[in-house]
C-alpha cells in the first residue's frame, strides 16, 4: 500500500506537487493519469524518496522508502527506463542489481523470462531499441519480488503486442495481490489497463475514483469546444473536478461537464462556443450563442439521443462544417475587429485581453 499524505514539492517558486493526498490500495491496478507537466514523476520520486518533499509524506507498505531494510522487495520502480550501463549487457545489468540487493542470481533468469528477453539478453543494453528498454526496466523492477510496484510510463515505445503485454500483466501482478501504480497521460490506456484511477492536474488532486465511474462521469464531459476566447472561457470552467487542456488550433478539451453545462458556462460569460461531446462516438453537439451584449445569452444543446443514425451523422456532419467555417472566420477577422464592432453596440462579444481600440 502506498500512503501519499499533504505531498507537496516545490521547486524554486514553481509548484510541481501542491497538497497532494491518496491511497494506493493493493490488489488492483491503480491508474496515476495526468497531462504532461500534472507531476506524476515527481509524485513516483517523492515516494520512492528520490526527492525530498517540501512538505507532506509519503509511505510504502507502512514506512517511508528509505527506511525499509530490504527495498527491492518491497517496492520495485521503474521511473527512467534508460539508466542502465549502455556497455553491459542486460544481463550483467540485471546481475549487478540482483547482487547488490542479495537477490539470487536464478532470479535474474526468471525475470528476464518473465518480461521476454530471453533472445537478448546477452546483447549490449545500450544497443536496445526503446521498448527492449522498457522491458529492461520492468525485469529491474521485479527482481524482488516486491509487494508494490511502481511503474512511470512504461507503455512509452511499446508497440501493440508490448502494450498488450504490459496490460496484462499488471492485471496479473494486481491480483497476486500486490499494489500496482502505473502513470500515463492517456486516457484510453487507462481505462484498459487499470481498475482505479488517481487523477492530478497542475500538481493537484482532481479525482480519485474507479475507472467505470471516471469513464462514465467523463462520458458526457469530454467536449471538445472552439471559442471565439479560449483561454477566458478555460479560466472560468476549470475547478477541482474539471480539466481543461488546450487541444489543436486553439480548441479546448474539457472534462468532467457535460455539453450543456459547458454552454451554459460560455452563454453566461458572453463567450461564443461551439463543440460537441466526445466519448468514443458523438453522443451530442452544443452550439453556443451569445446575442447583442447585455440581451440574453442562449446556450442551445441539441441532444441528440433521439435521432436515427443517419440523422445523427448529418447533423455532425453540418456542425463541423459550421465549426470550421466559424473557427476561419474568427480566425481572419481577429480580435481587434470584434473589439471595434463591440464598441459600436453590434459585437457579440468582446475578448478580455484585447484593449479597447
Ligand atoms: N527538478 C526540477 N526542477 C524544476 N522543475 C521541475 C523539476 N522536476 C519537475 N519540475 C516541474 O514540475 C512540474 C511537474 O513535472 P513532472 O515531471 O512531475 O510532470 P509529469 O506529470 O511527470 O509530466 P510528463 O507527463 O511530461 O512526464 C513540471 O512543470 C516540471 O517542469
Ligand atoms: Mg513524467
Amino acid at each position: 500500500m502506498i500512503q501519499v499524505q499533504g505531498l507537496t514539492k516545490r521547486y524554486g517558486d514553481k509548484v510541481a506537487v501542491e497538497d497532494l493526498s491518496f491511497v494506493v490500495q493493493p490488489g488492483r491496478v491503480t491508474g496515476f493519469l495526468g497531462p504532461n507537466g500534472a507531476g506524476k514523476s515527481t509524485t513516483m520520486r517523492l515516494i520512492l524518496g528520490l526527492d525530498a518533499p517540501t512538505r507532506g509524506s509519503a509511505t510504502v507498505n507502512g514506512k517511508p522508502y528509505r527506511r525499509h531494510v530490504a527495498p527491492l522487495r518491497e517496492v520495485g520502480a521503474l521511473l527512467e527506463a534508460r539508466s542502465v550501463h549502455p556497455g553491459r549487457s542486460a544481463y550483467h545489468h540485471l546481475l549487478a542489481i540482483a547482487q547488490t540487493g542479495g537477490i539470487a542470481r536464478s532470479r535474474v533468469d526468471e525475470v528476464v523470462d518473465l518480461v521476454g528477453l530471453g533472445q537478448v539478453v546477452r546483447r549490449r543494453a545500450g544497443r536496445f531499441s526503446l521498448g527492449m528498454g522498457q522491458r529492461l526496466g520492468i525485469a529491474a523492477a521485479l527482481l524482488g519480488d516486491p509487494r508494490t510496484v511502481i511503474l512511470d510510463e512504461p507503455v512509452n515505445g511499446l508497440d501493440t503486442e508490448g502494450i498488450r503485454w504490459i496490460r496484462s500483466l499488471l492485471r496479473e501482478l494486481a491480483a497476486e495481490g500486490r499494489t500496482v501504480f502505473v502513470s500515463s497521460h492517456l486516457m484510453n490506456e487507462m481505462a484498459l489497463t487499470a481498475q482505479h484511477l488517481i487523477v492530478i492536474g497542475r500538481g493537484r488532486l482532481i479525482a480519485d475514483t474507479g475507472v467505470a465511474d471516471f469513464v462514465a462521469r467523463a462520458g458526457g464531459g469530454v467536449v471538445r469546444v472552439r471559442s471565439t476566447d479560449p483561454e477566458e472561457l478555460a479560466a472560468r470552467l476549470r475547478s477541482p473536478s474539471v480539466a481543461v487542456s488546450p487541444g489543436e488550433g486553439g480548441a479546448l478539451t474539457v472534462s468532467g461537464l457535460s455539453t450543456d453545462e459547458v454552454g451554459r458556462i460560455a452563454g453566461a460569460a458572453g463567450i461564443i462556443a461551439l463543440g460537441r461531446a466526445k466519448s468514443g462516438a458523438v453522443v451530442g453537439v452544443l452550439v453556443s450563442i451569445t446575442t447583442i451584449p447585455a440581451a440574453s445569452n442562449v446556450g442551445v444543446a441539441l441532444a441528440m439521443g433521439t435521432l436515427s443514425e443517419a440523422g445523427k451523422s448529418l447533423v455532425i456532419l453540418l456542425v463541423n462544417l459550421a465549426g470550421l467555417l466559424a473557427g476561419g472566420v474568427l480566425t481572419l477577422l481577429g480580435t481587434r475587429v470584434w473589439a471595434r464592432r463591440i464598441e459600436k453596440g453590434r459585437a457579440i462579444f468582446r475578448p478580455k485581453s484585447s484593449p479597447r481600440p
